[in-house]
């Protein structure tokens, strides 16, 4: 990290943390399952605060790391997709642990097993106010039209990762490992900073995060 990350990093709040969350920071730094970074947490949490969406979308669960930042800003019913039905399953454990810790009896967290990719395609137009992309980078231009028509009008999608280790923005041809996701990565942001119905902000924050707000349907 630079010097200006460190310092930044530094400078980020510990108070809004709970006793799940804590935990299952280490278990995912233990365990190596990838969760948003520090800096993106934080970011989430102040356009969440901004926005206070009534339902959210998520792709890429994970453990749930993302979706209980999300509940701990806003009472926003959340909808979040795993293909990986071990790892959702500890979601769903983690989830009724923090309904437990916080008495929330709401069960506002709906897990749904599943290749987002199908999922969101068999999905009926609703209108997520907030949707969070964080699954396999190379396949978020294969998602985008349903992303669109999920969002509500002035609804906000946000992806992360876009940027994949700097190797997105460098002018290098990609290693053959990543070649596919960097490409792909690649028609994703030109597609959604030209698409006439988003407008699209794409900041350096952590791995690289976009910001599309819907404005036309
Ligand atoms: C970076 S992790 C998500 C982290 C989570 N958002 C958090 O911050 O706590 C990405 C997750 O997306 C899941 N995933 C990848 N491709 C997917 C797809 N097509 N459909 C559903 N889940 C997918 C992976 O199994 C993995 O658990």
């Amino acid at each position: 990290m630079s010097d200006t990350n460190d310092f930044l990093r530094g400078l980020l709040p510990q108070c809004h943390t709970n006793a799940t969350l804590a935990e299952m920071s280490e278990y995912a730094a233990d365990k190596f399952v990838p969760i948003i970074a520090p800096e993106t947490e934080q970011f989430l949490r102040t356009l969440l605060t901004i926005t206070q969406p009534a339902n959210i979308l998520e792709i890429g669960t994970a453990i749930g790391y993302s979706a209980l930042v999300f509940r701990s800003v806003c009472s926003a019913k959340i909808v979040t997709i795993e293909k990986d039905v071990d790892i959702a399953n500890i979601a769903h454990n983690n989830f009724q642990k923090r309904y437990r810790e916080a008495g929330d009896n709401s069960n506002g967290i709906r897990i749904i097993r599943g290749d987002a990719r199908e999922v969101i395609a068999q999905m009926p137009s609703s209108a997520f106010e907030f949707i969070f992309v964080d699954a396999a980078k190379g396949q978020y231009i294969y998602m985008l039209d349903d992303l669109i028509r999920l969002c509500a009008p002035r609804g906000i999608i946000v992806c992360d990762n876009v940027l994949y280790k700097g190797e997105v923005a460098s002018g290098e041809y990609p290693a053959h490992k990543q070649r596919t996701i960097v490409t792909n990565l690649r028609r994703f942001l030109a597609e959604i900073s030209d698409n006439p119905s988003l407008s699209t902000t794409i900041l350096p924050l952590a791995d690289g995060i976009s910001v599309s707000v819907k404005i036309s349907t």
